[in-house]
């Protein structure tokens, strides 16, 4: 009896086993590869994995945003179920969102504790696409200690930049660190570069390319002076190589301590205070500096969410999965251990956070003010608008094309895209 007992106990234990054993499942996710981007998805995931007895499998993406995209694309137009959460830019949800799960009956409202706007961005054609993971925004990074040493400010124009930039790497150089720069950013011919550039033209009044309302905007006497600035630091004060940077090349230089100045995003502050970083408690990071009076300063918004494909053979555990990675938890340790943003309000409140990066607090309003990039009047076609935008752009910092001739050609690539600011 006793035994017929426990072997009816063990086969009922062991059929459980095969059960959870079929229900588990490998949810594959996407992730950047920027900085600690990757690092952190994977041990958030594992965790995951953990907790749920599934499994989980992290697919890396290359770290230029506009191959990541294009790897995307592929990847969901041939409705592929190869990645089930996908990392995808605050620029895309109007690119890929029909592919995209709406979450909104998984969330159970928690998207009303993250930022309207992210959630706004986040919503196509009423669905909501992706829940936000961070937020970002162009700062700008630079050495406490070089400007102490020479006397100089933290610079409020471009101007002011242009000159401590100059001022200090010749002092540097003559002092004997030949490899020393005055400003590195991102130049590619890629996402990166519209960001940037976004960020001079808008801070010289010369507006966001596309207005709100559809209309083409770039050619205009502020935005060709805002790129006539960006162009004679080529060179000067930033390396010609700038030509090719994106983030993690640009940050290369700085973290190795042969720049004055940097233009990123906020994953570069915690990497710049490691154990291992040289230039560990010389660095301050300040508003970017301002154009005109008209346009003041101007931070381009960036910033990344999850989402689920359509194609997905689980939409519930990798929105599972998508709602954990999220959690105002993840959100935390991922602000403490990686400076990300959070994109959730309650946690700019947190004195561990602010503790652990100052700017979040002193700086809440560049992301508050942050500038959108043109993706709500343009949709499907952000994409191709700001394929021409960086390509004229790198044409001047690259001393091919003027200015004026840059603008001009782009008004009418963007009109014939536009046709006649319909934009479908
Ligand atoms: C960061 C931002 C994203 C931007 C990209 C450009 O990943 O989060 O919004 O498009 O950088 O390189």
């Amino acid at each position: 009896m006793k035994r017929t007992r426990c072997s009816r106990l063990l086969l009922a234990l062991a059929a459980a086993a095969m059960a959870s054993a079929a229900s588990a499942a490998s949810i594959k996710i996407s992730c950047g590869a920027v900085g600690q981007e990757l690092e952190l998805c994977k041990r958030n995931a594992e965790a995951w994995a953990a907790k749920t007895g599934n499994q989980v499998q992290v697919v890396a993406t290359p770290n230029d945003s506009s191959e990541r995209l294009a790897l995307y694309q592929q990847v969901l137009s041939a409705g592929s179920d190869k990645i089930d959460v996908f990392q995808i830019d605050v620029v895309w949800p109007g690119l890929l969102g029909l592919h995209l799960l709406d979450l909104k009956p998984y969330t159970q409202g928690v998207e009303g504790q993250h930022f309207a706007s992210f959630i706004a961005n986040n919503t196509h054609a009423g669905r909501l696409v992706a829940m936000p993971w961070f937020a970002n925004a162009g700062l700008l990074f630079y050495r406490k200690d070089l400007l102490d040493k020479y006397g100089q400010k933290v610079p409020a124009t471009w101007d002011e930049l242009a000159a401590t930039a100059k001022k200090v790497q010749d002092a540097e150089r003559a002092a004997g660190n030949d490899k020393m720069w005055g400003y590195v950013w991102q130049g590619r011919a890629y996402e990166g570069l519209t960001c940037n550039a976004l960020e001079w033209v808008a801070s010289h009044g010369g507006g966001t390319v596309v207005d709100s309302d559809g209309r083409i905007s770039v050619r205009n006497a502020n935005a060709a002076a805002a790129l006539r600035t960006a162009a004679s630091w080529v060179g000067t004060i930033s390396p010609t190589a700038v030509l090719n940077y994106a983030e993690e090349e640009s940050r290369g230089v700085f973290q190795a301590g042969n720049a004055v100045f940097m233009r990123n995003w906020p994953y570069a502050w915690s990497l710049a205070q490691g154990g291992d970083s040289v230039i560990k408690g010389k660095v301050g990071i300040a508003v970017l500096p301002r154009g005109t009076a008209m346009g003041g300063n101007a931070a381009t918004l960036g910033g990344e969410s999850l989402a689920v494909s359509k194609y997905t053979r689980n939409p519930v555990l990798a929105a599972d999965l998508v709602l954990y990675m999220t959690s105002a938890a993840v959100q935390k340790e991922r602000a403490l251990s990686g400076s990300f943003n959070p994109t959730l309000p309650a946690l700019y409140r947190d004195a561990e956070i602010l503790k652990a990066n100052p700017f979040m607090g002193e700086l809440y309003g560049v992301f508050n003010r942050a500038v959108a990039r043109p993706t709500s009047a343009t949709g499907a076609r952000y994409n191709q608008v700001s394929n021409e935008f960086w390509n004229a752009v790198h044409e001047v910092l690259a001393g091919k094309v003027k200015p004026d001739d840059a603008l001009s050609r782009l008004d009418t690539s963007l009109n014939r895209l536009s046709r006649g600011a319909k934009w479908n």
